[in-house]
């Protein structure tokens, strides 16, 4: 049954059977699993859209330069966006582009009918304003949820659009725990990006948050206490087993690439902010990297996209 109210507000979606939760000792929260039944949902929902109204929503987003990391999210956001039936419009700009020629771009994506959400790939190059971009798009269209009235709607309480790692944390936190209530939560990172969304979803969530960072003394002593502690920091496995109470959940947002000569000459591999093996022995249930976080995310982005659409076009869709 679908109701665009489930698609719009953030109901804990039950993906993990009980069985399951009672018998395993360390539960691997797979992100990977999670995001793909969350983009079938997401393609059901466009197909009904597409019946009732007769049209989808489209997502433009917008790469500038050849940033090897970002060509293969975009390519990726665009394949997923097509796969869930959506409209996907790619902007590829040269990295000498100047502030007004893109600015220009995104004047015209806010005024295009057919374009419901509009990203745009960070980083940006150094001549290049990227938060006064961010704040040209229109926050009706903001998908991830970066523009500065769509920051300040999520922690006054309005209707914002959010940014899409920290939706896809709490997506996996509501599946796991249900309600939130209370639990004593440590995100480790201060960005706009991650930490400060994550803290203020959680604060909504009746949560105790703790913001703590690079800098913050005793970091231990932080995280030992925490029920669920969250790493967003991007510094390769600095939360080892010793940071973590006996049982907590641990969230892993960091992608780090570092050296790995055990693979061989000039390999390397990816690894999040936790040293996952030592920290699997302390946790309840724990992220992996790959895997856990990072699918996430693109799916989130397609769900904002959906809601953005209904937003602006005025969709209802109750079946
Ligand atoms: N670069 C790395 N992560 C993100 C993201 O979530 N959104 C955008 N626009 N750029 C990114």
């Amino acid at each position: 049954r679908f109701c665009l109210k489930n698609i719009c507000s953030i109901q804990p979606i039950l993906r993990f059977s009980k069985t399951e939760r009672r018998t395993q000792v360390t539960k691997i929260l797979d992100g990977k699993v999670f995001a793909k039944n969350l983009r079938e949902e997401l393609t059901q929902t466009v197909s009904a859209l597409q019946k009732e109204y007769g049209e989808v929503p489209g997502l433009a987003v917008v790469l500038v330069g050849n940033n090897p990391a970002s060509e293969v999210y975009v390519r990726n956001k665009g394949i997923q966006t097509k796969e869930c039936g959506m409209r996907s419009f790619e902007h590829k700009l040269p990295s000498t582009i100047q502030q007004e020629d893109l600015l220009k771009v995104i004047y015209q994506l806010n005024e295009d009918p057919e374009v419901d959400g509009i990203l745009v790939q960070l980083p940006l190059p150094d001549q290049i304003d990227a938060q006064k971009v961010l704040d040209t798009i229109d926050p009706a269209k903001d998908v991830d949820g970066f523009h500065i009235i769509n920051a300040g709607r999520l922690t006054t309480g309005g209707e914002a659009l959010v940014p899409c790692t920290p939706l896809g944390c709490l997506l996996l936190l509501k599946d796991h725990f249900g309600d939130l209530t209370g639990k004593d939560v440590v995100v480790i990172g201060r960005s706009n990006i991650v930490g400060k969304p994550m803290a203020a979803l959680l604060i909504r969530e009746s949560c105790t948050v703790t913001i703590a960072h690079s800098k913050s003394q005793d970091l231990k002593a932080i995280c030992k206490r925490a029920d669920i502690l969250i790493a967003a920091v991007g510094r390769p496995e600095i939360i080892t087993g010793d940071f973590i109470k006996k049982g907590a959940v641990v969230l892993d947002v960091g992608i780090n690439r570092i050296p790995a000569p055990e693979k061989g000459e000039g390999k390397t591999k990816l690894v999040g902010d936790v040293a996952f093996e030592e920290a699997k022995l302390q946790a309840e249930a724990i992220t992996p990297v790959p895997g856990g976080i990072g699918p996430m995310t693109i799916a989130v982005l397609l769900r904002n996209t959906i809601e953005a659409a209904c937003r602006r076009r005025n969709w209802v869709y109750n079946l």
